[in-house]
């Protein structure tokens, strides 16, 4: 289904932005030119990205980095 008719932007367009990290309808504007000229576009556009946001599989919570449990190690020996 077209969203923005304007720039020729599909549901599917805007899913795959989502999973290519886009989080809000400036994003979208950004990468797919959604809502960028009539603007008629924009509510719907924000409801397709409230729905790929729900349905969009989150990323894993970044590891912590390597060194963090010497520095902890270095404090508690240090005292
Ligand atoms: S329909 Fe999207 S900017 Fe006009």
């Amino acid at each position: 289904m077209y969203v923005c008719v304007c720039n020729a932007v599909t549901e599917r367009q805007i899913d795959q932005a989502v999973r290519a990290g886009a989080t809000s309808l400036r994003h979208l504007r950004h990468q797919l030119g959604v809502s960028a000229d009539c603007g008629r576009c924009a509510r719907c556009a924000q409801d397709c990205l409230r729905v790929a946001l729900c349905e969009s599989p989150r990323p894993a919570p970044a590891a912590p980095p390597a060194h963090a449990g010497s520095s902890l190690s270095f404090a508690l020996e240090a005292s």
